[in-house]
C-alpha cells in the first residue's frame, strides 16, 4: 500500500484516496426477426415522445441486441480475463459475486417470455430529452447518448444514440481492423449502450449502499462503523480523478470525481486497491463492457484485452499517462451521471409504443369504432323511445 503522500505527488491523474472516495458515496432468448412488433416479449416499449418511427426501430433493433448480448454473459466463469478485469480479483468481490451473476441474468431475460411467464416493467423509451441534458457536456469530457430516469424503466436516447451501429455490424467492422481489433472500445454500439441503461433500472440492476452509521466512530478500530444494505445501480466513481480545469497539484484540486464510462475507468475501478471492492459491481457500465467482451469471444475466439493493465500493480498503472486519457469520450457525458432524477412533470409511464404498422391499422379501424359507437348511441335512444 502506498500513501497518500505518493498519490498526491502523481503528476496528471489520480490524485487523491479513500478519503475523498469515502466522501463520495436459466437464460432465453429472443428470436423473431427484429423488425417484427414484439407481442411475446416479457415488457413492452412504451412512450417513444419524439422519437420518429425510424428512431422508434433503432431503440426497438438496440433492446433485441442487448439482451442478445447479455444471453451468453450471463453464464460467468469466475477464472476468465474479462471476469478479472471488469468486476476485480476474487478475494475482494467474493461477497458480491451472486449479486453480480443474478444481475446479468435478470438483464439478459428482461425481454424473454420464453419459458417464464413473469411480466418485467414495460420500458418507457423518448428522444424528448425531459431533463434537458443531451446537450450538456463538451467535445473534452463527453456528452450523453442515453439517460435513465429515476431508476424508473425509464431512458431518453440522445441523438449520438442514432448514431451507433447494430451489434453485429459493429462487431465485424471492429474485429476486421486488424491494428485496433483488440480494443474493446472500438465494438461499442448501440445494444452496448442499451446495456448500461438497462442495469441503472432497479427491476435489473443491484448495488451495493455502504453508508457510515452516525456517532459510531470509534479510535480502537480507527474508523466509522458502516452499514450495508442494496439499492438500484448508478455509476462508480473514479476515486481521486482531478478536477481537469485545475493544473496545481495537491489536495485543493480535490473538486469533482469523474464517473467510470469507458473501459479504462471500468477497469481502474476494478482492480485499484483504494477503490471500494463492489466499485465495479456497482457500475451499470462494466457490466454493459464484460458484456461486450463475453461476445467478441464468443463470435470471434479472441479477448479484446486493450486497454490493457497490470493487474494487481496499482503504481505501474496510475503512472501509465497513456491510460488517463484513453480517448474514449464518445459514449458518455464524463462530467455527469447517466441516471437522472425525473421531474414532477415528467410521465413515468408511457402510452402504448405504435409502429408506422400500428398506427395505420389504427387509422383503419377509427371510422368503424366511431361507427359502432353512433349505431350504440341510436339503439340507446331508440330503447329508451321505447321505454318512455
Ligand atoms: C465479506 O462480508 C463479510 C461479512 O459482512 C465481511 O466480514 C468481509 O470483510 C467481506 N469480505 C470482503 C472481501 O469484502
Ligand atoms: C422469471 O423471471 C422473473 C423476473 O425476471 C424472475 O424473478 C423469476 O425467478 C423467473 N422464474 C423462473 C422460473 O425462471
Ligand atoms: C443510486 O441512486 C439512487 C437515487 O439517488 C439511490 O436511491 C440508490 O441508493 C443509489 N444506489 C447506490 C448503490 O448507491
Amino acid at each position: 500500500m502506498f500513501t497518500l503522500q505518493h498519490l498526491l505527488s502523481l503528476p496528471v491523474f489520480l490524485s487523491t484516496t479513500l478519503i475523498a472516495h469515502a466522501l463520495a458515496a436459466g437464460t432465453g432468448f429472443i428470436d423473431s426477426e427484429s423488425n417484427t412488433l414484439k407481442t411475446n416479449f416479457a415488457a413492452q416499449l412504451t412512450g417513444g415522445e419524439k422519437c420518429d418511427d425510424d428512431k422508434f426501430q433503432q431503440i426497438r433493433d438496440g433492446f433485441n441486441e442487448m439482451t442478445v448480448l447479455f444471453r451468453n454473459a450471463a453464464r460467468v466463469d469466475w477464472n476468465g480475463q474479462a471476469e478479472l478485469e471488469y468486476f476485480g480479483r476474487q478475494d475482494r468481490i467474493g461477497n458480491y459475486t451472486s449479486m453480480i451473476e443474478e444481475n446479468l441474468i435478470r438483464a439478459a431475460q428482461y425481454a424473454n417470455l420464453k419459458g417464464n411467464a413473469t411480466r418485467n416493467p414495460d420500458i418507457h423509451v423518448r428522444c424528448d430529452d425531459p431533463n434537458n441534458v443531451c446537450n450538456e457536456g463538451n467535445k473534452k469530457e463527453g456528452k450523453h447518448v442515453a439517460y435513465n430516469i429515476g431508476n424508473e424503466p425509464h431512458i431518453n436516447f440522445c441523438k449520438r444514440y442514432f448514431n451507433l451501429d447494430p451489434l453485429d455490424t459493429k462487431v465485424e467492422k471492429a474485429a476486421a481492423k486488424g491494428d485496433t481489433s483488440k480494443d474493446i472500445m472500438q465494438y461499442y454500439n448501440r445494444a452496448t449502450v442499451w446495456a448500461r441503461q438497462v442495469m441503472h433500472i432497479s427491476a435489473v440492476g443491484t448495488a451495493v449502499t455502504e453508508k457510515v452509521v452516525p456517532n459510531s466512530y470509534s479510535d480502537s478500530t480507527g474508523g466509522w462503523a458502516t452499514s450495508v444494505s442494496n439499492g438500484a445501480m448508478n455509476t462508480s466513481i473514479l476515486a481521486g480523478v482531478r478536477n481537469g480545469k485545475l493544473n496545481t497539484v495537491g489536495p485543493n484540486d480535490i473538486q469533482t470525481f469523474k464517473y467510470a464510462y469507458g473501459a479504462t475507468r471500468a477497469k481502474l475501478v476494478a482492480m485499484l486497491s483504494f477503490q471500494m471492492p463492489y466499485d465495479a459491481a456497482n457500475n451499470a457500465e462494466n457490466y454493459a463492457l464484460y458484456a461486450q467482451a463475453r461476445y467478441v469471444i464468443q463470435k470471434k475466439n479472441f479477448y479484446p484485452n486493450v486497454p490493457i493493465m497490470q493487474f494487481g500493480d496499482d503504481m505501474a498503472v496510475l503512472a501509465n499517462e497513456q491510460l488517463q486519457d484513453g480517448g474514449e469520450k464518445k459514449y458518455a457525458c464524463y462530467d455527469d451521471p447517466d441516471v437522472l432524477p425525473r421531474k414532477t412533470d415528467t410521465n413515468s409511464i408511457g402510452a402504448p409504443l405504435q409502429t408506422s404498422s400500428a398506427t395505420s391499422s389504427m387509422f383503419g379501424i377509427r371510422p368503424k369504432w366511431t361507427g359502432q359507437a353512433l349505431y350504440a348511441t341510436l339503439a340507446l335512444c331508440l330503447l329508451l323511445s321505447i321505454l318512455a
